[in-house]
């Protein structure tokens, strides 16, 4: 049993395989944290001057200084709070008292909005509060997985009562952890320099990790992890979050008067508001928070498993399809004659999708016009699409299909029929970015539309694939659709409407696999990947960049959704040496190209035809294998990063096998030897790297593998260990 409750104690014990959760009822009434983690230990608050206490209730309990379970904003805590209602009276201040919990096996749905997926031996706890004033019941559902040491958290509310309650924030997890002897670790950046990873010791005050653009952004990410000062990869407590929605996001950390610290993950209180009307239910997004005792590394490894299991769809194709992707080498200038040409040539080389980005539609020749006009250009693919993707499809190739459904042009004829169909302020005027507006989803005429549309230009097209992209932020955010009193609504809204796009495209195209896009990585978020097999990490293709992004990117999430293409070497002297260095890199996640391949030299296609040969060895290795990583390049001048794939439980592989990577994007001078140590599970095994055909005592690899760091920039070595019967 995962989750059980001592009545004695009143208590509630949440069981991972490696962490225990607690929370007891107190005065029958607060519901009091007690402990995360392995550390069972309680804290003992002490009673602080100017702290208020409840009415009626004891005059030594705090709100303000004890542990909580959910903060009310106005009730006498004034740490940062889980929920701010403003009720019937207008004031905001709400008091939620437990009434009541149930246990139960698996897990509910949450309408609308995208969740993790129950597991074999996933327990639920419905723990239920309620507010008498406003006659509103909240719910707060706890998830346990147990097998990834993953707890999830959202809460519904349910208004009862005969009056309106407006939500104005909204936090779905809300924990308390003793002490501030903490660091944050984030992942922060902008297009295309996406994830980059930063350390910080918390202070006493509020620090705040968000996105306000409507997107989980390129920016900053919603995973967080709070760590042991001393914690590293391998060692010390880690407490991982994340948040299963796409939009503005806050977490929220605070290191309070006493010295403890609250870390809250949800909706926030700048870019969320919700109107729950009588009788009506508001159901949260759902965040997750992990534990390790391990290190980092160890954070990583549940996280991936976590999200391979019970986060992306199911997989479409056996092997994840090579895409050849025109954009980097047609960018808008596509035609039937040059797609086609991709396409009979990129089979001869192993690639096995086409995938036609931007440029098909309307009058799309560049990023000023045309979004919105979904059909068909037939100055660019006379014979239709239908015809075109079937010509595709005789090459042997499969094929993919670029949209980005949210956004229209100015210079549009959507925009033209229906210019109260963008996100606008009344009597504003919109701001462009990319030359684009952003479609009102909160309008549901507007979503008819577009499913209409897609389904008329897409009818009998083989399609196998869609790359769905997103390439602006919100700004100007209301909505010509809803009343004035809801538009502080909007960017909520909006996001329903994104999600139940996704969900027709699923349910309508169910053989097809999506790849989720904005212009790179900025949805690169636990919602998104429940929605998609894989993301284009970003629209960065230069290995020494892509190292970092993809080195950030493995902190919180796996390979197998990092999609990682290698772009034309050519431009540059050395181009097979510039191949190989892009190949490595990309050999971080899973494998595609994006260049002219019909104005590639043949030294590269062969190359290419033998790197794909070699990927389909470790495909499997590297989408469900175990990461660990070695050097972080954001911790040395030459930004080096070396980290090794190991067969896992759920890999197919009969023997063991570690394919393990080295990259060094920046020469020294200064050689220096580094070991690469590989835990192999046995030191008198014999081990194979069947790249040399060398082989290793386990005993040597545990000690390390040395290599010498050279004066070259993007200098790179792979190795694939395999176990010797
Ligand atoms: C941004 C994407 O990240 C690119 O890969 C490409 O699809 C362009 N958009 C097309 O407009």
């Amino acid at each position: 049993m995962a989750i059980t409750f001592d009545t004695s104690l009143k208590r509630f014990l949440l069981k991972t395989k490696n962490s225990e959760y607690a929370f007891s009822i107190v005065y029958d009434k607060f519901l009091k944290h007690d402990f995360y983690g392995k550390n069972k230990e309680e804290i003992k608050v002490p009673y602080y001057s100017f702290s208020p206490y409840v009415e009626n209730s004891d005059p030594w309990y705090s709100l303000a200084d004890n542990m909580s379970e959910f903060a009310f904003f106005g009730s006498g805590d004034f740490r940062c709070s889980s929920l701010r209602m403003r009720g019937k009276n207008g004031d905001s201040c709400t008091y939620f008292e437990y009434r009541g919990y149930e246990i139960f096996d698996g897990r509910k749905n949450i309408p609308g909005i995208p969740f993790s997926r129950a597991q074999e031996d996933t327990e639920t706890l419905a723990v239920e509060l309620f507010d008498d004033l406003n006659q509103c019941k909240l719910t707060l559902y706890y998830t346990v997985f147990p097998e990834y040491d993953i707890i999830s958290r959202y809460f519904t509310i349910e208004n009862m009562g005969e009056c309106e309650v407006k939500l104005e924030k909204a936090m779905c997890i809300n924990l308390d952890l003793p002490g501030h002897s903490y660091d944050m670790l984030s992942l922060y950046g902008l297009h295309p320099y996406e994830r980059s990873v930063q350390r910080v010791p918390l202070f006493h005050g509020n620090q705040r990790v968000m996105s306000r653009r409507g997107a989980s952004s390129h920016q900053m990410n919603p995973f967080i992890a709070i760590l042991d000062r001393d914690a590293t990869e391998n060692n010390g407590e880690v407490f991982g979050f994340n948040f299963v929605y796409s939009g503005c996001f806050l977490d929220e950390v605070e290191v309070d008067h006493a010295g403890n610290t609250r870390v809250g993950i949800g909706l926030g209180d700048e870019n969320f508001a919700y109107t729950v009307e009588p009788g009506r239910c508001f159901n949260s997004p759902e965040a997750i928070m992990i534990y390790s005792s391990n290190g980092l590394g160890e954070m990583s490894r549940k996280m991936h498993a976590f999200i391979r299991a019970a986060i992306v769809p199911k997989e479409v194709f056996a092997q994840r399809p090579v895409v050849l992707n025109t954009w980097e080498a047609c960018y808008f200038d596509i035609n039937e004659e040059i797609l086609l040409g991709f396409a009979k040539e990129g089979i001869q080389y192993g690639m096995d999708m086409l995938v036609m980005d931007d440029g098909w539609f309307g009058k799309r020749n560049n990023e000023r016009a045309g979004l919105g006009d979904w059909y068909t250009n037939l100055e660019k693919l006379p014979d239709g699409l239908r015809n075109f993707a079937c010509k595709v499809k005789e090459t042997g190739m499969k094929f993919g299909i670029w949209i980005e459904p949210e956004m229209v042009n100015p210079d549009s004829d959507l925009y033209r029929a229906h210019p109260d169909w963008c996100l606008v302020c009344k009597g504003r005027k919109g701001s462009l970015s990319r030359e684009q507006l952003v479609l009102d989803l909160c309008n549901p005429e507007v979503l008819e539309y577009l499913k209409k549309t897609f389904r008329q230009t897409f009818a009998d097209v083989p399609i196998d694939y869609i790359k769905w992209d997103f390439n602006r932020h919100l700004s100007e955010v209301g909505s010509p659709y809803l009343p004035p009193k809801q538009q502080d609504e909007v960017f909520y809204r909006f996001q329903l409407g994104v999600y139940e796009l996704y969900d027709w495209f699923i349910h309508e195209y169910p053989n097809v696999m999506i790849e989720n896009c904005s212009g790179g990585g900025g949805r690169y978020d636990l919602a998104m990947m429940a929605l998609s097999t894989q993301i284009w990490t970003s629209d960065n293709t230069l290995g020494p960049d892509r190292v970092k992004i993809q080195y950030g990117s493995s902190i919180a999430y796996p390979a197998y959704v990092m999609s990682c293409h290698v772009s034309d070497p050519e431009l540059h002297e050395g181009f097979l040496e510039r191949l190989k260095y892009k190949y490595h890199v990309a050999l971080g996640g899973m494998l595609g190209y994006e260049l002219n391949i019909l104005k590639t030299k043949q030294e590269i296609k062969d190359e290419i035809k033998s790197q794909i040969v070699f990927y389909r060895k470790v495909e499997d290795l590297i989408k469900r294998g175990d990461l660990y990583r070695l050097i972080s390049p954001f911790e040395n001048e030459q930004e080096i990063s070396a980290y090794y794939y190991k067969t896992s439980s759920e890999t197919s592989e009969k023997n063991e096998r570690i394919l393990l990577s080295f990259l060094q994007n920046k020469g020294t001078r200064e050689k220096k030897e580094i070991l690469l140590q590989v835990a192999v599970s046995e030191k008198d095994a014999i081990y194979m790297d069947e790249i040399s055909g060398e082989e290793f005592k386990g005993s040597e690899l545990i000690t390390g593998i040395a290599i010498t760091t050279s004066e070259k920039n993007e200098f790179s070595k792979m190795w694939l260990f395999t176990k010797k019967e």
